[in-house]
């Protein structure tokens, strides 16, 4: 290997951390003597203008890099574009608020260089670990989500919801293209996601408190860690996105019975409220499914009126073959609740496959796991 290319890269996600920099960065050249390494600080367009401080430092020192990422958010996907843009063998990802020990560094890179090992995590729930800053109602949230993760088999670990680890890169880019990349939690996504189990080992370390700024834990990356699970839990058998479809499907139901409520009550004629109340649900499907279960490729101005006036096609066949396979079902065995649910399905199954491959344009088979981060910006100094 080349003498001068970095053995570890210290990949560090950052969102309004621009007083933490300098700080960290002085622990990182205090900690590392001795070892060649690099740090990747990768910025999600922060308004703090993070970024500009990097930028600074990295003229001085070359293992200063920024990735800037506009338009882009998350965590775990700032990580897996840091590593991706890093060709060292070693990787770590640690926080950029001071919360992690970088002293722990050295004794990480070791383990992995020793061999044996796939990913090395600095623990809070092992012996001489601790989660001291924490808040206490953090902390309760913290043991919680490490209970629902501990769940799946493959998660052996004490604290596999920790933000500070080092990876053999070989390892990362084996689990890559099954990675979520959703919310907060990419060491978790990282043991779900990888082919064969990987080699872990924990070291304890204590959880400092922040040093400037805030938390950006927040109510949508607690849903996300749900939608992570879920995927992790379902996504072998069955694509998230008809997990989602379905889900929107039943808000439907709610907003039809809503809208019906609401027109019966103004007077409407029922055959008239029942036509506006389906358009309405047929509309709120098609604004969550474009919000929620086809984030990645959501539809803008024409294309989104499109994707509507096609959506609303789409669920007019699926009607007509509900009410027709229900029908037949019925003649032939008259349960009405199977019939119901087979001319359900049917009408659901067609418009979960037709609604994906002509409103949204993406065939079930293309669409399994997310297209490389395009907007990643990397810049060396
Ligand atoms: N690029 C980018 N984009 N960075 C982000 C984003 C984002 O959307 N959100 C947060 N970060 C950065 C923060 O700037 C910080 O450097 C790091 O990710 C962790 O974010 P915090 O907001 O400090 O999270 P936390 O302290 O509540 O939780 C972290 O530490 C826990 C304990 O290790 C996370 O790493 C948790 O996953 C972890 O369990
Ligand atoms: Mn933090």
């Amino acid at each position: 290997m080349n003498a001068g290319s970095p053995e570890l890269t210290v990949v560090v996600p950052t969102r309004n951390e621009r007083d933490n920099i300098t700080p960290l960065l002085a622990r990182l050249r205090g900690a590392l003597g001795g070892i060649r390494w690099e740090v990747i600080f990768v910025d999600d367009d922060s308004p703090d203008r993070t970024a500009e401080v990097v930028r600074e430092l990295g003229v001085q020192d070359v293992r200063v890099r920024l990735i800037e990422r506009l338009g882009e958010r998350g965590l775990a996907s700032a990580c897996v574009a840091g590593v991706a843009a890093s060709a060292a063998p070693q990787v770590a990802v640690m926080d950029a608020d001071l919360q992690h020990d970088v002293r722990l560094l050295p004794q990480m890179l070791r383990r992995l260089q020793a061999g044996g090992l796939d990913v090395v995590v600095a623990s809070r729930y092992v012996a001489g670990g601790s989660l001291r800053g924490l808040p206490p109602r953090r902390a309760r949230l913290s043991r919680l989500a490490v209970h629902l993760a501990r769940a799946f088999p493959r998660v052996r670990l004490a604290d596999p919801m920790s933000g500070f680890f080092a990876i053999r890169r070989a390892a990362f880019d084996a689990a890559l293209p099954r990675l979520s990349q959703l919310g907060f939690k990419i060491l978790l996504d990282l043991l779900l996601s990888a082919p064969r189990p990987l080699r872990c080992v924990e070291i304890p370390y204590q959880l400092a408190q922040r040093h400037h700024g805030a938390s950006k834990l927040d109510t949508p990356t607690l849903l996300q860690f749900a939608v992570l699970l879920t995927e992790k839990l379902a996504g072998r058998f069955i694509p998230l996105s008809l997990v989602l479809f379905v889900c929107v499907g039943g808000s439907g139901l709610l907003v039809h019975v809503a809208a019906l409520y609401v027109l019966v009550s103004a007077g409407a004629v029922f055959a008239t409220a029942q036509s506006g109340a389906v358009l309405a649900a047929m509309t709120s499907n098609f604004l969550l499914n474009n919000l929620v279960t086809y984030r990645d490729l959501r539809l803008r101005g024409w294309r989104w009126l499109r994707g509507l006036v096609s959506f609303y096609a789409v669920c007019c066949v699926g009607a007509v073959a509900n009410v027709s396979l229900a029908s037949l079902v019925y003649r032939a065995t008259p349960r009405w609740w199977l019939a119901g649910l087979s001319g359900a399905a049917l009408g659901a199954a067609w418009n979960y496959l037709a609604s994906r491959g002509l409103t949204w344009q993406s065939w079930p088979r293309a669409a399994r796991g997310r297209r490389p981060q395009a907007s990643a910006r990397p810049t060396r100094r």
